[in-house]
């Protein structure tokens, strides 16, 4: 009997503290706030719907949104979106802001189609918007629309750079960056790849940013790694899930929705993307390497060459093909280790095309991203200052793929050892990415 009050009393004891906890978590807890805001009166509260993409569709047309930079280099304007635009369905468009909490009016927006667009029916395009008075911009919206009716439906885009004003020189994180456009299909070039990336470590590349659609899956190991080194800043760039991608860059020849991937979206996103904090940037791709040939290293080059060119934001690099078919004979740097590493190795192959001048020649290029507004490939299209071909005795790209005058024998190449002289360094650092990325083997090394 003593036992089973005992009991009672115990459950007794037990409801009490449970009634009293829960009467305590029900006062303590916050409200769950309603999820969207009251749909009648001013909203409170701005941004809505925030991308996280790198490429966001405008809602109600066939466009393509990539990224919102503050840039007030042009008169009447203070924000510039970039963004894949359909050349034949442009429509006026509205920008509305989102001020540090509160929404502006909507102003309408400039849009301006980039010059080059090789045929296709997608072109690089700036939605340029000004700023209403007061606006502590945060977030921009293009709408199709003036009313702002269907502005919390409408995806938001952050604004970038928008302290890059305030940055002097003198802070600039990086002195030189490698905007790589884009990875595309299951490319799977290891071994050229970190040879090019430690190559431009040792010229003092500071970062090097790398567009990605696909690559294949070694090529993905490594570039993780880099990435996580921080050396390596891939961006997502999931434009196959958006438009039919063009693989070359003429419509007429290759068809398709964009030429290569969208090759000239990223390269100008790269450009803004490192206005604020680097002092020079190179646009290539990743079978091309810079090489100053009378200098050690970028920056020596870069500041002789800004020197001798004081008001010039864009210097234009000649490119030179070393055909990868003919191999340097004495196999010296022909590395057993390497034979399982799929990819091409740069150091045998040192026979160098003569351009042939007569016909196009292109460049690629390096230049002060604040002194640019638009760029293409091998030439920028809106730009500051003067604009500098620097002699290929001084600075050219040593670019290996398939020969482009296939039919020159041996003797009519020029013999190029260039990237010998850092031999030293190079094979000892790229064993070493190759095995932080679990691409060698660590018996056999020699
Ligand atoms: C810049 O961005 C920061 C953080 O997003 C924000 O707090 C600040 O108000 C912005 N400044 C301007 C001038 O828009
Ligand atoms: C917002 O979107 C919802 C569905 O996503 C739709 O029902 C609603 O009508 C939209 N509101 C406006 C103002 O467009
Ligand atoms: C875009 O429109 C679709 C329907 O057309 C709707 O489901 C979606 O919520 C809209 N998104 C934004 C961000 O406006
Ligand atoms: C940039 O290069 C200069 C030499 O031109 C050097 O003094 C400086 O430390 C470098 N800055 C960075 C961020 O690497
Ligand atoms: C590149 O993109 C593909 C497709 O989204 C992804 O599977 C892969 O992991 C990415 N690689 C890196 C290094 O970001």
């Amino acid at each position: 009997m003593d036992r089973l009050k005992e009991l009672r009393w115990k459950l007794f004891l037990l409801l009490i503290a449970t009634s009293i906890f829960m009467c305590m978590l029900a006062v303590t807890t916050p409200r769950t706030s309603t999820p969207f805001p009251n749909p009648h009166g001013p909203p409170k509260t701005c941004p809505f719907r925030v991308s996280g993409q790198t490429i966001t569709p405008l809602n109600n047309t066939k466009h393509l949104l990539v990224s919102a930079f503050m840039d007030q280099r042009v008169k009447g304007s203070d924000i510039r979106v970039i963004g894949i635009f359909r050349r034949d369905s442009i429509q006026p468009l509205h920008c509305c802001f989102c001020c540090a909490g509160y929404l502006s009016a909507t102003a309408p927006a400039t849009i301006l189609q980039h010059a080059d667009h090789f045929g296709f029916p997608f072109v690089t395009t700036d939605v340029m918007c000004p700023i209403a008075q007061n606006c502590d911009a945060t977030h921009v919206a293009l709408l199709t629309q003036k009313e702002g009716g269907i502005v919390r439906n409408q995806t938001w885009l952050p604004i970038r750079n928008n302290h890059t004003e305030e940055n002097g020189e003198e802070q600039l994180q990086f002195n030189f960056t490698v905007c790589i456009s884009n990875l595309f299909g299951d490319y799977n070039n290891v071994l050229q790849f970190a040879q090019t990336l430690e190559m431009y470590r040792i010229l003092g590349v500071d970062r090097v940013v790398i567009y990605n659609t696909s690559c294949g899956p070694d090529l993905d190991r490594l570039l993780r790694s880099y990435s996580q080194e921080g050396f390596v800043e891939m961006v997502p760039w999931p434009i196959d899930q958006h438009l039919n991608p063009s693989k070359g860059w003429l419509f007429s020849e290759h068809g398709g929705d964009v030429q290569y991937f969208g090759q000239l979206a990223t390269l100008n996103e790269c450009i803004y993307r490192s206005m604020g904090r680097s002092r020079y940037v190179l646009l290539n791709d990743i079978d091309e390497i810079v090489m100053p040939y009378r200098h050690s290293n970028m920056m020596s080059l870069m500041n002789m060459l800004q020197q001798q060119h004081p008001n010039t934001g864009v210097f234009l690099i000649e490119n030179h093909i070393f055909p990868k078919k003919h191999f340097e004979p004495s196999g010296r740097f022909h590395l057993p280790r390497w034979n399982g590493v799929p990819g091409v190795n740069i150091l045998e192959h040192i026979y160098r095309e003569e351009p042939d001048r007569e016909k196009y020649h292109p460049h690629k290029i390096i230049v002060q991203p604040r002194m640019v507004e638009q760029t293409s490939v091998h030439e920028v299209l809106k730009y500051s200052g003067q604009r500098y071909k620097v002699p290929p005795n001084v600075c050219r790209l040593i670019h290996t793929r398939v020969a482009l005058q296939g039919r020159l024998s041996l003797e009519q190449l020029n013999v190029d050892k260039r990237l010998w002289d850092f031999h030293e360094k190079l094979i000892p650092n790229v064993d070493k990415a190759l095995k932080r990325a679990g691409l060698l083997s660590t018996e056999g090394q020699s």
